[in-house]
């Protein structure tokens, strides 16, 4: 076990070593920002490519526009979204951070957490934090202390704290123009965004620059192949439902795992992570997973998104 206390966490966090944290989304990897030594561990630890910028975790607005330049947009989405679970991509003008904190990049991706937890933390060690999901790169996420002891063999400290998070990482919006680009899916869906902003959101194109570097990494991969919209499981498969917890005459090998019994897409986003877990735990006894057509529509979007990332694509 590598559970410590809040006063731990702090101390730790101010000798440039890593904590993991929970936050509304999934648990972080958190350092202090300014620090080149803490966040070079970060990139060690998570096998993380060099390119792949860090998001930094703030405990306010007034903090976040240290860092970031704000125009309409970013203020606006700021003043309905924020603390939650949004990050936001903006021209950077502050230089006192580590350059790798950023990657190198003149933007920064800013968001400030909406448990008091993550936000006392990040008051008490007096500088923001950056924090990546707390996974080895290409890994499930971990919505649970647990999940982050398994995936770093208890060589993590992690803070604990038993709510049930929102189960997905944050939307990343991108707010260098007047209107906003989606760069990662995530509770705060592309109808929230209209329906608060009055714009529609668009998406990157193909041959857009504007790229959130991580999404273009194999991402959130179980231990076995993946395969999507599948209507029904063949023999010694994982199969992963949307409502229906049972059925008749499975085939030899096979088990359910319900997303959502009631088929909630919110209870599918905070349950997804966790039955990944839970299947890799068992990935002795099955030879792949299958998982039925989830609704695209609000969240829904967002678990697509990160099924699609983690399945086996045929070559
Ligand atoms: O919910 C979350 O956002 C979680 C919790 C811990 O806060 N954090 C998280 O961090 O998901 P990570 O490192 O796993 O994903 C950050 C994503 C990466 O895809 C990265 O490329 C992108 O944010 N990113 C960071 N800075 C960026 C920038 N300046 N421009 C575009 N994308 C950026
Ligand atoms: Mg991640």
């Amino acid at each position: 076990m590598s559970f410590v206390s809040f006063s731990q966490a702090v101390a730790i966090l101010r000798r440039e070593s890593i904590v993991a944290f929970p936050t509304e989304t999934v648990y972080g990897l958190g350092a202090i920002a300014t620090s080149t030594t803490a966040i070079l561990k970060i990139y060690e630890i998570k096998k993380r490519p060099s390119f792949n910028p860090l998001i930094l975790h703030v405990s306010g607005l007034d903090q976040a526009r240290k860092y970031g330049k704000f125009n309409k947009l970013a203020l606006q989405l700021a003043a309905n979204f924020w603390p939650g679970p949004m990050t936001l991509v903006l021209p950077k003008i502050n230089y006192t951070l580590s350059p790798n904190a950023t990657a190198g990049l003149d933007t920064i991706a800013i968001r400030v957490p909406a448990y008091k937890q993550a936000q006392n933390l990040i008051s008490a060690v007096g500088t923001p934090l950056v924090a990546p999901s707390a996974n080895p790169s290409g890994r499930l996420s971990a919505t649970s202390a647990n999940h982050v002891e398994h995936l770093f063999n208890s060589t993590v400290p992690v803070l604990d704290n038993s709510t049930r998070p929102i189960g997905l990482e944050s939307t990343i919006i991108d707010c260098t123009r007047a209107s906003p680009i989606i760069l990662r899916h995530g509770a705060i869906s592309a109808e929230l965004i209209e329906k608060y902003i009055g714009i529609a959101p668009r998406f990157p194109k193909k041959d857009d620059e504007i790229k959130a570097p991580g999404m273009l990494l194999r991402h959130y991969a179980p231990k076995l192949p993946l395969y999507l919209n599948k209507k029904k499981p063949f023999e010694y498969q994982a199969f992963i439902t949307f409502g229906d917890a049972s059925f008749e005459n499975l085939p030899i090998g096979t088990q359910i795992f319900s997303l959502s019994p009631t088929k909630n897409l919110k209870e599918a986003a905070a349950t997804l992570f966790t039955i990944l877990h839970k299947i890799d735990s068992l990935s002795e006894k099955f030879k792949s997973i299958a998982v039925v057509p989830i609704p695209n529509e609000g969240i829904g979007k967002a678990i697509n998104d990160r099924l699609s990332r983690g399945a086996h694509k045929k070559i």
